[in-house]
C-alpha cells in the first residue's frame, strides 16, 4: 500500500513559514488525492443531471449516483440503499428528521437529548418543540463525560417520542454504544436518532446492529468533500416521515389540487442533487474501508493518548473527558484562555481548534468558556504529537 501520509497533498504545505501540523481533523479531515481526482474526473467527463434526461450521460450519471448511494449503505451496514438519503451533511440530516417529524409530534410530547450535544443536535429539536409544544428533556453526562444511561432511563416515559444523541462527542471524544440507547428506547417506543458525525471514524458502524431509526453523518469528516453527507433511516420510518423540501424529483404526480410523493429516498431529495460530491463520497468511503483497521482506528487514538499522557505528566493542564480511546484531546492550560494558546500554536504552524466547538451547553457544564481541542487522524505521526507538546510548552513560557 502506498504510504498513507503521502496520499494527502495538503499535509506537506507550510503555514506561517513552518511545516503544517494539522490537528483539527474533528472539524474536518484533509482530503486524499483519490477523492480530489474523482471530482476532477467527474467534472471533466461525466457531468449530467440525474434522474431526468433521455440521453446516455444522464443515464450514466444516474447509475454512478445510485452506486454511490449503495456504497454509503454498505459502509453503514444498511439493509437497502433506499434507506440512504443524500444531504449536505449531519446538520441537514438532523434538520430533515426534526422538521419532518412536525406532523407526528404534538403538545406535551417529549424529546430527550443529552448534555454533550452539538448545537446541530439541539437547535433543530428546539425549533420542532416550539412549533408543536413539545418538551425537551436533557440526559446528564457522567463526570468522565459519558452519557449517563441511568439518568436517561429515568427521563423516559409514555410521552417520550424521540431520543437524539451523539455516538461520539466532538468535544470530549467520549463514545457510547448506540445499542444501549436503542434497547432502552424500545420500552417506550421512542424514535432513536444518532448523530454519527464523529463516530464514523471512531470505529466500525452497523446501523442494523445499532437498531437506530435514523443516523446522520457528514462526508467531510470521512475524507469526502464538504456539502455532502447522508441520513440513514429505517425504510418504514422514512416512509412515515413527511417530506422536508418540495420540488422536482421528490414527487409522483403534481396538480394544483394535490401532489403525491415519490418513493423513498427520492421523496427527500428535492431538486438537482450534488452529484459530483456524492460520487466523491462513494470513492472516499471505498478508499477508507480498504485501509487496515490499525490505520483507521488505532494510530490516531494512540497519538492522542500519548499527548493526553504527556500533558497529565507535565501538569498545569485541565483535561476534559475520560476518553482514553479517542483520537482527540480537549484541554485548557490553567489560567490561560484557550484562544491565546491557539494563536501561539498557529504561529508555529500547528492547527488546533479552540472555542466552544458548537457545544455551549457542554461548556457551561464543564464550567469553562472554551477548550483547546487537538484532534488526530490517519495522516498524523509522532512528530506531529511532539510538535504539539513542544508548542504548548512554548505557549506557556510566553503567556505565563
Ligand atoms: N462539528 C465540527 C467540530 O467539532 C465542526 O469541529
Amino acid at each position: 500500500m502506498m504510504d498513507l501520509r503521502s496520499q494527502f497533498p495538503q499535509i506537506d504545505i507550510q503555514v506561517r513559514g513552518r511545516p503544517l501540523v494539522y490537528l483539527d481533523s474533528a472539524a474536518t479531515v484533509l482530503k486524499p488525492q483519490i477523492v480530489i481526482d474523482e471530482l476532477t474526473r467527474y467534472y471533466s467527463k461525466d457531468v449530467a443531471n440525474v434522474h431526468r434526461g433521455a440521453h446516455w450521460l444522464a443515464e450514466n450519471g444516474t447509475s454512478q449516483y445510485e452506486s454511490a448511494r449503495a456504497e454509503v449503505a454498505s459502509f453503514l451496514g444498511a439493509a437497502d440503499s433506499s434507506e440512504i438519503v443524500f444531504t449536505r451533511g449531519t446538520t441537514e440530516s438532523l434538520n430533515l428528521v426534526a422538521s419532518s417529524l412536525t406532523l407526528q409530534l404534538k403538545a406535551g410530547d417529549e424529546i430527550v437529548l443529552t448534555e454533550l450535544e452539538h448545537h446541530s443536535n439541539i437547535v433543530p429539536w428546539q425549533i420542532l418543540a416550539e412549533r408543536v409544544g413539545a418538551v425537551i428533556r436533557v440526559a446528564r453526562i457522567t463526570p468522565g463525560g459519558v452519557i449517563d444511561l441511568d439518568h436517561m432511563r429515568s427521563l423516559l416515559n409514555s410521552r417520550t417520542k424521540v431520543i437524539s444523541f451523539s455516538a461520539c462527542s466532538n468535544v470530549l471524544g467520549t463514545t457510547i454504544d448506540p445499542r444501549l440507547v436503542t434497547s432502552m428506547a424500545k420500552s417506550v417506543g421512542a424514535i432513536v436518532v444518532v448523530d454519527a458525525a464523529q463516530a464514523v471514524t471512531a470505529g466500525p458502524i452497523n446501523v442494523v446492529d445499532w437498531d437506530a431509526d435514523f443516523v446522520a453523518f457528514s462526508g467531510h469528516k470521512i475524507f469526502a468533500p464538504f456539502g455532502i453527507g447522508a441520513l440513514y433511516g429505517k425504510k418504514a420510518r422514512l416512509e412515515a416521515l413527511a417530506p422536508y423540501q418540495g420540488g422536482g424529483s421528490m414527487i409522483d404526480r403534481v396538480s394544483f389540487e394535490k401532489t403525491t410523493w415519490a418513493y423513498v429516498p427520492q421523496k427527500f431529495e428535492a431538486g438537482t442533487p450534488n452529484v459530483g460530491d456524492a460520487l466523491a463520497l462513494g470513492v472516499a468511503l471505498q478508499w477508507y474501508r480498504s485501509l487496515p483497521e490499525s490505520e483507521r482506528y488505532t494510530k490516531a487514538k494512540a497519538l492522542a493518548d500519548s499527548v493526553r499522557g504527556q500533558l497529565s505528566a507535565l501538569g498545569g493542564f485541565d483535561i476534559y473527558g475520560a476518553a482514553e480511546n479517542s483520537a482527540l484531546v480537549s484541554f485548557n492550560m490553567k489560567g490561560i484562555h484557550a484562544s491565546d494558546v491557539g494563536s501561539i500554536l498557529d504561529q508555529q504552524g500547528i492547527a488546533v481548534r479552540t472555542g466552544h466547538h458548537c457545544c455551549q451547553p457542554l461548556m457551561q457544564k464543564l464550567g469553562v468558556p472554551a477548550t483547546i481541542r487537538a484532534s488526530f487522524s490517519i495522516y498524523n505521526n509522532r512528530d506531529d504529537a511532539e510538535r504539539l507538546v513542544a508548542g504548548l510548552l512554548k505557549a506557556r513560557e510566553l503567556l505565563s
